[in-house]
C-alpha cells in the first residue's frame, strides 16, 4: 500500500488536483505528521511539499519508506537532499516553469526603487500633485551597469530584459558562459565594484548565505541598489539595513527577507526600498504550471517513470 501526503499550503485547484489524481491526504505542515499513527506513517512513499520549513533528516525518519519528496518551488533550500539522498529519498522541484515571472519582478523592483514609483503614486493618491505640485525627479536605469550575481536560468531571463533596457551586463557564477558582450567578473566583491546596480539570482541554502556580504554592500557603494528575488539568506541584512539607513548604499528593492513572513519592521519605515511579500512566481499562470510539474513528479514516481526534474 503506498500513500501521499501534501504538506503545506495549497490552493483550491492544487488541493481539489492532488486528492483526485493522487489521492493525497492533505495536512497543513510538517509538524501534523506527528497526527498520524506509525500504520499511517509508515504507509506513506511520497511527499508533495510546499513550504519553507526545514525539512532535515529526523522529519524523513517519521516516514520510514519515504522514496520522493516533490518540492512546490525552484528553491528546495528547506529540504535537507544530502539526507534525503542517505535515506534513498529522491528529491524534485519546479525549475523552468517560474523563470519569466520571478525575472519580470525582478525588473519591476528595479523600477519601483528607481522611479520611486510606490511614492510617486501616493503623491498622486493624496492629492498632493494638484495642491503641492510635480513629484521630485528620481533616476534613470536605461544604460547603466547592472550586476547580476548568479546566471543561472532565473539569473539569464533578467539580463536578457535589462540588455533590452540598454544596460552594461556584468555577472558572477560560478562558471563563465559563453555570453559574448557581457562582463564576467571573478568575484561578487569585483562584480559589485563594476556596477550600481546589483541584482541577486543566486540559489539559496547554506552555500550562498551572507554571498552579498558587508563588504559586497561597501563595494557597491552610496549609489548602489541591490535587488533580490532569490532568497533573505544570501544577504548580510543586517549589515544592508545598516548600509541603508546610513547612507551607504542608495537603496534595496527586495521579494526575500530573513524570517519570512516576519519581515524586519526597519524595513518598512524605509523610504529607500522597495518591497513586496515573496511573490516572485505568484502569478495564477505560473503557479498552476508549478502545481502541475509537482504532481507530474509524484506521478512519475508513482508509476516507476524517470522524474521529470531531479535535484538528487
Ligand atoms: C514560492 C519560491 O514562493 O520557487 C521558489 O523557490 O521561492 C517561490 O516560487 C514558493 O516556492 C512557494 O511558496
Amino acid at each position: 500500500m503506498t500513500a501521499t501526503l501534501a504538506i503545506g499550503t495549497y490552493r483550491d485547484t492544487d488541493r481539489a488536483a492532488l486528492e483526485s489524481d493522487l489521492g493525497a491526504t492533505m495536512l497543513d505542515g510538517l509538524d501534523a505528521l506527528d497526527s498520524l499513527d506509525e500504520d499511517a506513517r509508515a504507509a506513506v512513499t511520497t511527499v508533495a511539499y510546499a513550504g519553507h520549513a526545514p525539512f532535515g533528516g529526523a522529519v524523513m525518519d517519521k516516514l520510514p519508506n519515504l522514496g520522493l519528496i516533490a518540492n512546490f518551488g525552484v528553491g528546495y533550500d528547506a529540504i535537507d537532499v544530502g539526507a534525503a539522498t542517505e535515506r534513498g529519498v529522491r528529491v524534485t522541484n519546479t525549475p523552468d516553469v517560474l523563470n519569466d515571472d520571478v525575472a519580470d519582478l525582478a525588473v519591476a523592483l528595479l523600477l519601483m526603487q528607481t522611479r520611486q514609483l510606490a511614492q510617486s503614486e501616493a503623491h498622486l493618491r493624496a492629492g498632493k500633485w494638484a495642491l503641492q505640485g510635480a513629484f521630485p525627479l528620481t533616476r534613470k536605469i536605461s544604460g547603466g551597469r547592472v550586476g547580476i550575481l548568479g546566471l543561472g536560468r532565473i539569473g539569464r531571463e533578467i539580463a536578457d530584459r535589462l540588455a533590452a533596457f540598454k544596460m552594461e551586463i556584468h555577472y558572477w557564477s560560478r562558471s563563465e558562459k559563453d555570453t559574448p558582450g557581457w562582463t564576467h567578473h571573478p568575484d561578487p566583491v569585483a562584480l559589485a565594484e563594476a556596477v550600481d546596480y546589483l541584482v541577486v539570482a543566486v540559489v539559496g541554502g547554506t552555500e550562498t548565505a551572507g554571498i552579498v556580504s558587508a563588504e559586497v554592500i561597501e563595494a557597491l557603494g552610496t549609489n548602489g541598489v541591490i535587488v533580490n528575488i532569490s532568497r533573505g539568506t544570501t544577504i548580510d541584512e543586517e549589515a544592508m539595513i545598516d548600509a541603508l539607513r546610513n547612507g551607504r548604499l542608495a537603496g534595496a528593492g527586495l521579494d526575500v527577507f530573513l524570517n519570512e513572513p516576519t519581515v524586519d519592521p526597519r524595513f518598512f519605515a524605509m523610504e529607500n526600498v522597495a518591497i513586496q511579500p515573496h511573490v516572485g512566481s505568484a502569478t495564477i499562470e505560473t503557479r498552476a504550471a508549478m502545481g502541475q510539474l509537482q504532481r507530474d513528479n509524484v506521478a512519475a514516481f508513482l508509476d516507476g517513470k524517470d522524474l521529470l526534474t531531479p535535484v538528487n
